[in-house]
């Protein structure tokens, strides 16, 4: 029985032939042995020699197995969750994005889940199954925080079973493509203002390094499958993903409104990863020098992986644009001499 079923989810149900990672053994519980999976999850060189040109079957091969052998056996049962003074606890419980994160953990299980159970090449079917199967556990992972801490979430609505699933799980990849780049530079902000305790910084940590993970596959897995089509499927497959980028950029610049319970619109969560810097440090950041934390968080998060493997590269690149773009702002405000 998988342990992390919490709410009944069950990725080995939709996913053909997928079986949920094995109970990580006893041992895991020593520290040294933690520590190793943590490195291990941050570190991946393929052994096959030579480039691994994308659509290749080398390239799905390093692409899987990378998943497959940077995964990390931790058990959000047993995480520690640690005693918060009572203004910091009130910090935490204010933060606008618990709601969101965790229906976006529950829809990103659905759908990645759903896109696997469509393909037909068992190991990319695998390692997608295994991704939603991480997510389910990052909403296990949330929702014992929320538990520990008296978090009162709004009611969370069952995601509809995606019509289109490749759809869905672009939406999906791409969210987290851009949602990921911010926080990895927001976790950091967070981490150096010692406003959170270094437990609980600690605690969530696999979980960055997680998404990390999986936007990597996202991006090989975008790679070969491009790579694999036809021209006239590719070009299909091109407009797609530019409607994706579109809806997501409508989604983020805040017109998409959400109903609560009450029946009342409110602004989503969504924007927190670009407005979020003042809650979780207590000192002014101006926008050039988040901007710039976030792409060196980002290259620091992906620096040991198989530099062969393909990385997301539009949010990166939109940045160094923004941040060459900001640079006569940036001196101007800075103070003479
Ligand atoms: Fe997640
Ligand atoms: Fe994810």
């Amino acid at each position: 029985m998988d342990e992390h079923l919490v709410d009944g989810f069950d990725v080995g149900r939709l996913v053909p032939g997928f079986r949920p990672p094995p109970h990580p053994s006893a041992g895991l519980a020593d520290g040294r042995a933690l520590q190793a999976a943590d490195q291990r999850m941050r570190h991946w060189q393929s052994p096959l020699a030579g480039p691994l040109p994308p659509g290749s079957k080398q390239h799905r091969m390093a692409t899987c197995r990378m998943f497959h052998d940077t995964f990390n056996p931790y058990r959000p049962a047993v995480l520690d969750w640690p005693e918060l003074d009572p203004p910091t606890r009130a910090r935490i419980v204010s933060l606008p994005i618990w709601d969101i994160a965790v229906q976006t953990e529950g829809k990103a299980r659905l759908r990645m889940a759903a896109y696997a159970g469509t393909l037909a090449e068992p190991d990319m079917r695998d390692a997608l199954a295994l991704n939603a199967w991480e997510e389910q556990r990052h909403k296990e992972v949330l929702s014992r925080m929320v538990a520990a801490y008296g978090i009162a979430l709004a009611p969370e609505p069952q995601p509809a079973w995606p019509l289109d699933p490749e759809w869905a799980y672009l939406v999906t990849g791409y969210s987290e493509c851009i949602d990921s780049f911010f926080a990895f530079g927001l976790f950091e902000l967070a981490r150096r203002s010692g406003l959170f305790p270094q437990a609980l910084v600690d605690t969530f940590e696999p979980v960055m390094q997680e998404e990390c993970r999986h936007i990597l596959l996202f991006a090989n897995w975008a790679a070969w499958h491009r790579a694999r089509l036809s021209f006239w499927r590719r070009l299909r497959f091109e407009a797609r993903v530019a409607a994706v980028w579109a809806y997501l950029a409508w989604e983020r610049i805040g017109l998409a409104r959400t109903v609560d319970a009450g029946g009342a619109a409110r602004e989503q969560d969504n924007n927190f990863t670009l407005s979020g810097a003042q809650s979780v440090q207590d000192k002014d950041i101006r926008l050039p020098d988040l901007l710039a934390l976030c792409l060196s968080e980002n290259e620091r998060r992906f620096a040991g992986y198989d530099a062969r493997l393909q990385r997301p590269t539009t949010v990166p690149r939109l940045t160094r644009l923004a941040l060459r773009l900001l640079r006569p702002f940036a001196r101007r405000g800075k103070p003479p001499g």
